[in-house]
């Protein structure tokens, strides 16, 4: 703690102590104002401008374009890491040497077979049912599968639970869409790496050899390292909130996946595909729609330009074009859809309205299109950024645990009626 702010309330005054972070970033902590003041809370719809932690994951700096896990730029991570060192890092706190990276991946290999009756639960469901909701469900079901909840207090029992979701996740991921595709649901080949095993166990046919492309397995690792975290975001939030209640970790992981799947979070990716599907039935004219995205009487908006947070530039659009560029070079793929999200590009950049409003294309326009070239379904993005944002939900989930935070509880101003007395129904 260094200063104090003074708040004025109904003519009293009240010192309130500044908290500041080891990025100087400061808050005003008004954990005790309510019983000082009497009653007295702050309000602040949607948490805009509220801490609802002290974290030491992730840092993050939209006016500077800055993202940085447990203090290394997300660029350098990008470059040198991979996706397992990665959750290492975000977990634990520390990047593994190669003999804790080693013992890391062979226990998640350990812990990669799913209880076979999970499939019953999957064959339940309707073909048509969103994979996100099937994806939330399994994972909620694998409680039920390992019922005790976590010791938090004893590393040996956090650090199985952390390996055996780590583990099985991928499996349901791949399940979730074999299911979709209607095909039968196996295993990957623990001989892979944790990035080309997804692939495989996603892609392989039953009749036919898989084999995985380099530059595709690059790409993926890249856009899951990317994703992996984002510190107080809705899903995060979620899980760490569910947590407080001392839920177990697949049960708090299941609420964040619910979280993710909104389209005013996760879902964003896949609105970037079901845009440009949208520009392409339409004749595929961009100028049309570059138009339509200027014009103040059109609510239309150019999907995956612009971002809440960073108002300079994206740190992760700027890495994962680097990939797009390649996975789309190395594949040859002819896909007017593509076709129509480069000439978006190309021409936004270029714009001066999107200049001036340093309307920059976000990861999520980038990932769309990476993931479209890889052949995955629109209605699996999101379960894909799933997929990278696990290491920070379980990172998050065990800080907020070993820090021994109470569970969160928000205040509310009641704006309602005032008492009143009951009418009976016949003279209603
Ligand atoms: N297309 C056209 N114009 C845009 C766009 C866009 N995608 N985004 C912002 N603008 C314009 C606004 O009309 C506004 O113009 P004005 O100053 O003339 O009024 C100006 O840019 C500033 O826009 P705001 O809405 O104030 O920016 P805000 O920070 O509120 O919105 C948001 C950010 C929601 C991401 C917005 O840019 C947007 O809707 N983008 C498209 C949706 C999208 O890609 N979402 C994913 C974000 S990434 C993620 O969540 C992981």
């Amino acid at each position: 703690m260094s200063d104090n702010a003074t708040i004025e309330v109904g003519g009293k005054s009240y010192e309130l102590p500044v908290f500041t972070g080891t990025e100087n970033e400061q808050a005003i902590d008004i954990s005790k104002f309510r019983g000082a003041s009497d009653g007295v809370i702050t309000i602040d719809p949607g948490y805009k401008n509220t801490g609802s932690c002290l974290s030491e994951i992730t840092f993050l700096d939209g006016e500077k374009g800055i993202l940085r896990y447990r203090g290394y730029s997300i660029e350098d991570l990008a470059e040198n890491a991979d996706f397992l060192e990665v959750a290492y890092l975000l977990i634990f706190g520390e990047l593994p040497d190669t003999e804790t990276l080693d013992k890391f991946y062979t226990d998640i290999k350990k812990e990669s077979i799913v209880d076979d009756d999970i499939k019953k639960i999957l064959d339940a469901f309707p073909k048509s049912a969103h994979p996100m909701g099937v994806l939330s469900s399994l994972t909620s079901a694998l409680t039920a599968f390992s019922p005790s909840s976590v010791n938090v207090d004893s590393d040996e029992e956090m650090y199985k639970s952390i390996v055996r979701i780590l583990g099985k996740f991928p499996v349901l991921v791949a399940w979730t869409m074999r299911k979709k595709q209607g095909l039968p649901l196996d295993y990957g080949d623990n001989k892979l790496g944790y990035v080309e095993n997804v692939l495989k166990m996603m892609f392989n046919k039953p009749n036919e050899e898989y084999e995985n492309n380099p530059i595709v397995v690059e790409a993926l690792d890249k856009l899951l390292i990317l994703h992996a975290d984002h510190e107080q975001n809705c899903s995060t939030s979620t899980v760490r909130i569910v947590g407080s209640s001392h839920a177990g970790l697949f049960a708090s992981l299941s609420a964040g996946i619910s979280a993710l799947w909104g389209p005013l979070h996760g879902g964003a990716n896949q609105a970037v595909l079901e845009m440009l599907n949208g520009i392409q039935e339409d004749g595929g004219d961009t100028n049309k729609y570059m138009a339509k995205a200027k014009d103040k009487n059109d609510p239309f908006r150019l999907m995956g330009f612009g971002h809440r947070v960073y108002k300079n530039f994206d740190p992760r659009a700027k890495i994962i074009k680097k990939a797009a560029d390649e996975v789309l070079g190395d594949l040859g793929i002819e896909d007017p859809i593509l076709d129509i999200a480069e000439g978006l590009e190309k021409e936004a950049l270029a714009d001066p309205y999107f200049v001036d409003r340093k309307l920059y294309p976000n990861v999520d326009f980038y990932s769309g299109i990476i993931y479209r070239a890889m052949g995955i379904p629109t209605e699996m993005f999101t379960v894909m950024f799933a997929l990278g944002r696990l290491p920070g939900w379980i990172a998050q989930w065990r800080e907020m645990r070993l820090n021994k935070e109470p569970i969160g509880r928000p205040r509310q101003i009641y704006t309602g009626e005032n008492l009143r007395s009951f009418v009976p129904l016949d003279k209603r």
